[in-house]
């Protein structure tokens, strides 16, 4: 392994023949690379998270153990004096390499490139190559990841050829201090290193400056000189010095040595160059530093020049200068504490499984970036090398993590011996790798394999090979964020509590950054309380952010019709179901409301005033990025008010120095406009074209909210009647307690105490009118009594005044929701509402939401989630109009409530298994909560804060039903 990146000389990528052994002894054509899972029904795709889906304890292989053979023929002209190479990008299992019958090589590591050196092994003519991918083998156990089990040959394949004498290596230490860059190459070479004089020497050349050094020899290993045996003459002296033998070890223990030793001993104990590599160093660079912010890189172009003076092999490199290291609890890129706003990567494409390319990393990463997350873990393997060239050149933090996760043999792999290679190996080669690239900040040691000392054997070697990068690993500190400090420099816990975090914050003996290996578990409709988890790390010592679990849903689509697929659908047993939904983006890179969320909190800017010094006409602004001003971004400043928004201008972001805060004078025309608006709405927009967006782009929008003023309801004047009808309500408003369970709401460490409450069942069973009152005593599932009384006033014909209050029973009950449901007739497409919006929020995930008049089809109020669940509300609603060919439905709260419209009742998405079974439907069923609880993250992380629950067992409030038929 090497960092170097050959370009190839044939790509073997396209037809191979295949075929997949037990199960079949005919050959067949596929398209490589490949993954047969993704199309072999005798292998599919297996999920599981933990367990793993044999069996049997490491080293252990199960039968059958299923082997792709792939083969091809390929007509070579071997040129001479050149070594050949196959290069194979990623084999998902255990593979060997056969060329023409002789056996090349094996490999393991499922995400990183395998080579070897077929020179020997081929002729001029045709040649077979074959490659056997064994699913299972010892190695297994260790790539025991929360994802899909497949296999195949996942990356490309080629061949490349190089010289004899050629590049082996190129390392680059693109250091950054004090306005500077600091250059320090160490390039390895082959075919050199048995010399003892080289007349060979490297050359390189970066930013108009060029250096050459010639490669270091091979050492002459001192003889020792036999004993003196003629005594015939007086021997000449030496001039070896009185005391020579003392000097190594007086050296060593910095004994002071006298003056005229110095010298020698200098001379004796100089280090020497290693053979066949040569070091080259430019310091003082003019050069601007690479950050995430800021992602400037250059070229580096690396020369291998023969004594004849002949160029005989070279690399091209893009280099960024900077410097990632941790003092005290920060971690610093170059000198400055950086947040990190992180998700976790997996690769995943729905359609080819885990074959993912170039254009899609393009995207993915595209669309991070336009959403404000700097960070991204890849989690839990390398990925291809050119997704570390995008992110270099986009600009993203990475932690690297090596293809080590023994999930399932927690308590022993990083104790086996027998493991202690490969440990070592798939981190030392992630290494080799990846070391070149600005983007790397961190180097992790993998996921969930316990802790023992084959992690702290792979962390010794890479504090040995790259000290510039801190290290990270999870199981390391996951009993103790006080201990693991061999293997981890980073506090880098799962899922953490809020209260932990700030504990461990305010802990004396805390002496590490905490950033969050993974937090914010988005499986379903969640990620509530990423506000909360950010106004800690923005605010305590020593917490720097973290990285969402995780980015994108793992559903596959191999047919590519739209039906996703999760853990069981391809008759995988056993499976984990659905617990690899858990992206901010669904599959198909439609981002989620959570993204959203983050997009806010991630935003580049902060508005720190509020809707007094708006009225007086300033607006404070906070540049949140640590490097760059704020000259990248324009702002558009719109008004919000109930009948839409007005007044809108677009102003050039302010110079704010990253961190600081700046003043801008509001126009007359904005300030005049806000005596009777909802909010003042800064949105912020790329100026520029990039490779990710282009100019104009949307990357946040943000509000001052003014203060509200409420809707008047009329006086109840009106005649009085008991109950609501109308031939545009197919079922009348009533009370409602429950939301289609949301994956969170299922945790185990919620013990059931939604549906022990039994709200998901209400049986009236006494009603009592009493002129417009009426009281409607209900039985819960399980006896508990709710009583709701209401009185309705007929303010006009179709136009109601209704008065609820809700009694819970007083069982310490934690509701979902409390409010009204009704049903309207078909014919309605169209919502209009006054609230937040314009996409799905919940009491604890709303920090990014914006107030205002907002329009949608109601088709596209839904969330898909793809396991069907209580989605698409919207909070802080005081109006409420939907329309269509049937007529116009308007509500009016003199409350906000939280407003649901939804082509299905929480019955049917309750029980449907996957979004795409819902039948498409015309109904409209509409929930209007004076309270709904907050989403949280209780599946895997905190619950809803205390303040998003529902613990009180009163409620009360008044809104207006006005319904009018078309014509
Ligand atoms: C974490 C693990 C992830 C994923 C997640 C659950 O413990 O590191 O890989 O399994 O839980 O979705």
């Amino acid at each position: 392994m090497s960092a170097l990146r050959r370009a190839p000389d044939i790509v073997l990528d396209g037809t191979w023949e295949f075929r997949l052994l037990p199960y079949e002894q005919e050959w067949k054509r596929v398209e490589v690379p490949d993954l047969w899972t993704m199309r072999e029904k005798a292998d599919p795709p297996h999920y599981l998270n933990i367990a793993m889906p044999f069996d049997e304890v490491p080293p252990a292989i199960p039968e059958p153990n299923p082997t792709g053979v792939y083969r091809r023929t390929v007509d070579l002209t071997p040129p001479p004096g050149r070594r050949m190479i196959l290069h194979i990008g990623a084999a998902e299992g255990h593979l060997s390499a056969i060329v023409n019958g002789h056996a090349v090589g094996t490999s393991t590591d499922s995400h990183l490139a395998a080579e070897f050196d077929i020179t020997d092994a081929v002729t001029a003519g045709p040649n077979t190559i074959e490659l056997e991918v064994a699913k299972w083998s010892e190695a297994t156990y260790l790539e025991d990841q929360d994802h899909w089990w497949q296999s195949g040959l996942s990356r490309t394949v080629f061949l490349y050829s190089v010289p004899e004498v050629h590049l082996a290596d190129v390392a680059v230490v693109a250091d950054y201090e004090a306005g500077h860059g600091n250059l320090r190459v160490t390039v390895a070479t082959a075919g050199l290193d048995h010399l003892h004089e080289v007349a060979w020497s490297v050359r390189i050349t970066v930013l108009g400056r060029t250096e050459t050094r010639t490669i270091a020899p091979r050492l002459v290993e001192p003889a020792f000189t036999p004993p003196l045996t003629d005594r015939s003459k007086r021997p000449e002296p030496l001039g070896i010095p009185d005391g020579f033998m003392d000097l190594l070890s007086m050296r060593a223990a910095g004994a002071s040595i006298a003056e005229d030793l110095r010298p020698v001993a200098e001379h004796v104990m100089a280090s020497r160059e290693k053979a066949g590599t040569a070091v080259l160093t430019l310091d003082a660079l003019e050069v601007p530093a690479w950050t995430a912010e800021t992602p400037h890189l250059e070229d580096l172009l690396v020369q291998l020049v023969s004594p004849e003076g002949e160029v005989v092999d070279a690399a091209r490199l893009r280099i960024g200068f900077r410097r990632a290291r941790i003092e005290g609890r920060d971690l610093l890129v170059n000198g400055e504490r950086v947040l990190i706003q992180g998700v976790n990567r997996h690769d995943v494409d729905p359609r080819t499984g885990r074959i993912i390319s170039r254009d899609l990393m393009l995207a993915e990463l595209s669309l991070l970036k336009r959403f404000n997350v700097n960070a991204i873990r890849t989690s839990h393997y390398p990925n291809d090398p050119d997704f570390l060239d995008l992110c270099d050149e986009i600009g993203f933090y990475v932690i690297d993590e090596a293809d080590i996760e023994g999930h399932a043999f927690t308590t022993t792999l990083a104790h086996d011996p027998r493991y202690l290679p490969e440990f070592v190996e798939r981190v030392s080669r992630m290494v080799l790798r990846d070391r070149n690239h600005p983007c790397v900040i961190v180097w992790s040691l993998g996921n969930e394999t316990g802790y023992g000392p084959n992690h702290d054997a792979a962390a010794a070697w890479v504090r040995g090979v790259d000290p510039t990068r801190p290290l990270h690993y999870e199981g390391a500190i996951a009993h103790d964020w006080h201990a693991g400090h061999a293997a981890s420099d980073l506090v880098c816990p799962m899922y953490p509590s809020f209260e932990a975090l700030a504990a461990f914050s305010a802990d004396p003996r805390a002496d590490r950054p905490v950033i969050l290996c993974e937090y914010a578990y988005s499986q379903g409709n969640s990620t509530g309380g990423l506000a909360e988890y950010w106004r800690l790390f923005e605010s305590l010592p020593g917490l720097q952010g973290g990285f969402i679990w995780e980015f994108k849903d793992h559903a596959l689509d191999p047919d590519g019709d739209g039906r996703y697929r999760y853990g069981g659908d391809f008759g995988d047993e056993p499976n984990d179901g659905i617990t690899l939904l858990n992206g901010v983006v669904f599959p198909d890179l439609t981002p989620k409301p959570a993204l959203y969320e983050a997009r806010g909190l991630f935003s580049p800017i902060r508005l720190t005033s509020g809707a007094e010094e708006a009225k007086s006409g300033t607006l404070r602004i906070g540049n949140r990025q640590t490097f760059a001003d704020l000259g990248a971004y324009e702002l558009r400043l719109q008004v919000e008010t109930e009948a839409g928004p007005v007044g809108a201008v677009t102003l050039a972001a302010p110079p704010a120095a990253p961190g600081a805060e700046t003043t801008i004078e509001l126009p007359p025309s904005i300030r005049a406009l806000l005596g009777t608006a909802l909010a003042l709405t800064v949105a912020v927009h790329t100026r520029q074209d990039a490779v990710w967006a282009p100019a104009g782009t949307e990357i946040s929008a943000h509000q001052i909210t003014m203060p509200r003023p409420l809707p008047h309801l009329p006086r109840a004047t009106g005649t009085t009647h008991a109950e609501v009808r109308h031939p545009l309500l197919r079922r009348a408003p009533q009370l409602s307690l429950w939301r289609a369970l949301t994956d969170n709401d299922q945790s185990f460490a919620l013990d059931n105490r939604f549906v022990r409450a039994g709200f998901f069942q209400l049986t009236p069973i006494d009603v009592r009118a009493d002129g417009a009152t009426t009281t409607i005593r209900y039985r819960a599932a399980f006896g508990d009594e709710v009583v709701h009384t209401r009185t309705v006033t007929v303010l006009d014909e179709g136009d109601y005044l209704l008065d609820e209050q809700v009694t819970l029973p007083d069982i310490g009950a934690d509701a979902l929701r409390v409010g009204m449901e009704f049903e309207l007739a078909d014919g309605f497409d169209l919502a209009r509402w006054v609230g937040l919006g314009p996409w799905e929020n919940y009491p604890d995930r709303r920090a990014a939401a914006l107030l205002s008049a907002l329009e949608g089809r109601i088709d596209e109020l839904a969330v898909p989630y793809l396991k069907p669940q209580e989605n698409g509300t919207r909070g802080e609603v005081t109006e409420l109009r939907l329309s269509g060919p049937a007529g116009t439905v308007r509500t009016v709260h003199a409350t906000p409530l939280h407003m649901n419209v939804s082509r299905y009742a929480v019955s049917e998405l309750e029980s449907t298994g996957h979004w795409w079974e819902l039948q498409p439907s015309g109904k409209t069923v509409v929930h209007l909560d004076i309270a709904h609880r907050g989403v949280g993250t209780g599946l895997l992380g905190p619950d809803t804060r205390p303040a998003y629950r529902l613990s009180h067992p009163e409620y009360r409030w008044q809104w207006r039903l006005t319904l009018s038929a078309a014509g």
